[in-house]
């Protein structure tokens, strides 16, 4: 080789190592990172349009994440978003705790087995109806601390907290850049919603957090929810039933959207909300129609408020959200199966989406269209029709389409539409109606079971008592170390003061919250309790005390810390003012007088809920069992119901409490408190601006009957079962509530449009036929059909009819479906038969599914 040659050998191999080296440089900044540009989060090198569900791990056990993970999928989700819970993973400063329902880890990872990203929300703040927002009670007894402002103590907390938790995630390399599976992170949450209340503090509170968080080095993008002020580089996100009408606030940061709530979480005493799947829809359809990249449901799996997890004040047990997928983790349809569609048809769009800018056409009076151009022949469009009364029938490109009210038609390629958002033919499942229970519900009464009981007295129960000359604060005493905060005194009523034949003697207790019951020499006398929205309470009782001593034993309860709001962390809670009225000299102002306290009740310091003091003497069944009595805990067994479907515990009979299943508690319950009797509408007209009160069913009922108890939690020989019975109620109206199947319905009109996933870019439909799709829950099986018509049938599921044009097909329909998990029936005539030809015909059937 030649000198000359073998430089020309050198050079090329130099430039080779060049390229090489660039090109190994591209790909690892193409193929492992998260930015951002105005149109969409870029994903390897791809914008993407993305999206999303809240699943929070703690409200489910780890067991069930794999199965809740893999629906979410099926659901068409690319990301699933959750918080983290400091409270429950630093129980004690510098204690970690990431065991069981609290593995954070184990949860990430799941998600990333199956092929779903992870929008991690660290806060540390994270509201999510859930005990103190999720600040560790210990933080609020740091001398000087103040929350979420600038303070020295918090942030110094929060930075510690915040930086624990992304050097866990880095450690396991489970942030993309690693490739793991987190896109993006979220610091503080909604504190937009509250800045002004810490006055400039909270601007510089902003900024320090977004430092903070900026500084930490993830390689992913942060986001601030509600946050108009958040600085760059941070995305400030949208939150709130709709969001289409919303603008970053740079034009370099793309447009997302961090909750859309799918229902609305539920409190003790409150009628259940529920949004119904066409305005869910509509508002996910108009978001990405104008120009929307990423949207998170919330929630997408609700879950279970177990043990004392509940915010408040009075969060109810179950979370169920009207989700996507129920409390029990059943898919909730056609809730679940409509957005799926949905997220097929936009999905359709993707690329046209992030790739080109909308042009907006109007159609008329609350009609316009957003047509997305890639060239002059290949585009994607959304027609929509925002007013909520009139449907319409617009013309765009030549064509006519026909726009429902409050409805949004996607056409991937500018002509086909392949969903809109108003027509549902997903299926519709029942799985708690009071018509079909005894077919989807076994219930095994705890009538004949035996019980024991333990009889606790009202007032100072053991040496730990203590006095103060003043009403204390609940929450600075029992630092949440319970619910309960007993205030006891004495007083001397003698007779001459005591009545004159007017006057009654009443006591005027006034409470910061959340519910009191007063004792007077041991009788219980009044309970009282405020609401969610105003947990304080005035209690005024007419008291019939004797001359001499008389005992005053006020047992003063909190049903979850507060966990929203400008300054929540220092609410507070607990009787305020105790005053005796109607005494002959004068009223008595007892609030300054010396009271003793205890916190806690007996119960819960003997551990009568524990799994150890089963078999302890403490508990006895001698005499008759005591119904209706205060402060009474109740301890059973019972055998855990056959199969894999969801448990609960029927507590409609009960008074208010807690209950717990071999030692793990399954929440507080309260049964006795009613919702108000109106204000419910059901069913509920989709069409028209949807808020929390807009739709509610259950008026006139509790909040919630059936605790859910986790399957994983049960044993297969006899499982331990103890309440704690604060008001009263009578333990054998209990019973154990399995789910062994369900009742689903299926409807489509042969002019229906066929599946969004039997469209394809190029082909248009791949099938013509409208299909009839039923599916059971995974692990059961259609068992019988129970109705099914092609014609006009009438009535709903669970309660359907013959109409007057009738082709029976039940058979057809059996030999297709029975004995399956799913199946689909053709609506064609051919198949069918056509019962009436001069009709657009419908066919409706109804199955039985059992696990
Ligand atoms: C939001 C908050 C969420 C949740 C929601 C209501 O304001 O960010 O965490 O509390 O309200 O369910």
């Amino acid at each position: 080789m030649s000198v000359v040659e073998s430089r020309k050998d050198m050079l090329s191999a130099l430039l080779l190592a060049i390229l090489l080296f660039d090109c190994n440089f591209l790909q690892t900044a193409v193929s492992t990172s998260v930015t951002y540009d105005s149109k969409a989060l870029i994903i390897n090198g791809k914008r993407r349009i993305l999206q999303s569900g809240s699943v929070h791990y703690p409200r489910t056990t780890p067991d069930v994440w794999p199965e809740i993970i893999r629906k979410a999928k099926e659901g068409g989700l690319d990301v699933i978003e959750t918080y983290v819970f400091w409270n429950y993973h630093e129980p004690v400063r510098g204690e970690y705790y990431f065991e069981g329902r609290f593995d954070l880890i184990r949860f990430v990872k799941e998600v990333y087995k199956a092929g779903l990203f992870v929008h991690l929300r660290i806060g540390p703040y994270a509201c999510a109806e859930w005990n103190y927002g999720g600040f560790p009670i210990w933080l609020h007894f740091i001398p000087g601390i103040q929350f979420r402002t600038k303070n020295d103590l918090f942030q110094g907390e929060m930075e510690r907290f915040l930086a624990k938790i992304v050097d866990m995630m880095k450690d396991e390399n489970l942030f993309l850049s690693q490739g793991g599976p987190i896109i993006l992170a979220q610091v503080e949450n909604e504190y937009g919603n509250v800045e002004a209340a810490y006055g400039v503090d909270g601007a510089l509170y902003v900024k320090w957090a977004a430092e903070t968080a900026v500084g930490l080095n993830t390689s992913v993008p942060w986001v601030m929810c509600a946050q108009w002020d958040a600085p760059d580089p941070i995305i400030n996100t949208c939150n709130g039933f709709y969001c289409d009408g919303f603008t970053p606030n740079s034009p370099f940061k793309p447009s997302m959207w961090t909750e859309n709530y799918v229902g609305w979480f539920l409190a003790f005493g409150y009628a259940v909300p529920f949004r119904p799947v066409e305005d869910l829809a509509f508002a996910v359809a108009r978001f990405f129609e104008r120009g929307g990249t990423f949207q998170n449901y919330y929630m997408y799996f609700g879950g279970t408020n177990f043990g004392r997890t509940a915010g408040g004040p009075l969060i109810a047990t179950s979370y169920d959200y009207d989700a996507p997928i129920n409390e029990y983790g059943f898919i909730n349809q056609p809730k679940w199966g409509h957005l799926r569609d949905l997220h097929i048809a936009i999905k359709q769009c993707e690329d046209h989406l992030v790739n080109a800018n909308a042009t907006q056409i109007s159609l008329g009076e609350n009609l316009e269209a957003h047509v997305y151009y890639r060239s002059s022949n290949d585009c994607a469009a959304f027609l929509a029709n925002y007013g909520s009364s009139s449907d319409a029938t617009v013309n765009f490109s030549g064509k006519s389409y026909f726009l429902p009210a409050w409805s949004v038609s996607i056409l991937p390629d500018c002509v086909n539409v392949v969903f809109n958002t108003a027509k549902v033919i997903s299926q519709i499942t029942l799985n708690d109606e009071p018509f079909t229970r005894n077919i989807t519900m076994r219930e095994s009464s705890l009538s004949s079971a035996s019980w024991s009981w333990y009889k606790e007295k009202p007032g100072i129960w053991g040496n730990s008592s203590f006095e103060a000359s003043s009403l204390l604060e609940q929450i600075n005493t029992t630092k949440d170390t319970s619910d309960f905060l007993w205030y006891t005194i004495s007083i001397d009523v003698d007779g001459n003061n005591k009545q004159n034949q007017t006057n009654e003697v009443g006591l005027l207790i006034g409470s910061l919250g959340h519910a009191a019951i007063l004792f007077v020499n041991k009788q219980l006398v009044a309970f009282g309790y405020g609401n969610h929205d105003d947990a304080s309470f005035v209690l005024s009782a007419k008291v019939d005390f004797h001359s001499g001593s008389n005992k005053i034993e006020i047992l003063s309860m909190m049903i979850g810390l507060q966990n929203y709001g400008p300054w929540f962390d220092i609410q507070g809670a607990g009787i305020r003012s105790v005053v005796l009225a109607g005494l002959q000299d004068s009223e008595k102002d007892l609030s300054s007088a010396q009271w003793t306290y205890q916190v806690g009740l007996e119960g819960e310091y003997l551990g009568l809920d524990n799994v150890s003091l089963a078999n302890s003497s403490l508990w006895t069944d001698e005499g008759a069992l005591p119904i209706n009595r205060s402060l009474t805990w109740y301890k059973t067994a019972f055998l855990a119901p056959e199969g894999n479907g969801p448990v609960s515990l029927n507590l409609s009979g009960m008074g208010k409490g807690q209950a717990w299943v071999n030692g793990l508690s399954i929440g507080r319950y309260w049964s006795q408190y009613l919702s108000p009797s109106s204000g419910c509408s059901e069913p509920c007209d989709y069409r028209g601006t949807y808020d929390a009160s807009k739709c509610l069913k259950k008026c006139g009922q509790p909040a919630q009957t059936l605790y859910h108890i986790p399957r994983s939690w049960l044993q297969h020989s006899e499982n331990l079962l103890v309440i704690h019975e604060e008001l009263g109620g009578d333990p054998k109206t209990i019973s154990v509530v399995a789910q062994i199947g369900q009742v689903i319905c299926g409807r489509i009109s042969e002019d229906h449009l066929p599946p969004a996933d039997t469209w394809e870019r190029g082909v248009g439909f791949v099938s013509t036929t409208p299909q009839l799709r039923l599916a059971c829950e995974t692990g059961q099986r259609i068992a019988s059909i129970r109705f099914a018509s092609l014609g006009n049938p009438q009535g709903s599921c669970g309660a359907h009819r013959l109409g007057s044009c009738h082709a029976d097909v039940s058979s057809f329909v059996k030999q297709v479906c029975v004995g399956e998990e799913r199946c689909s029936i053709p609506v064609s005539m051919d198949t069918l038969g056509d019962p009436c030809p001069n009709l657009t015909k419908t066919l409706a059937v109804e199955a039985h599914c059992l696990g």
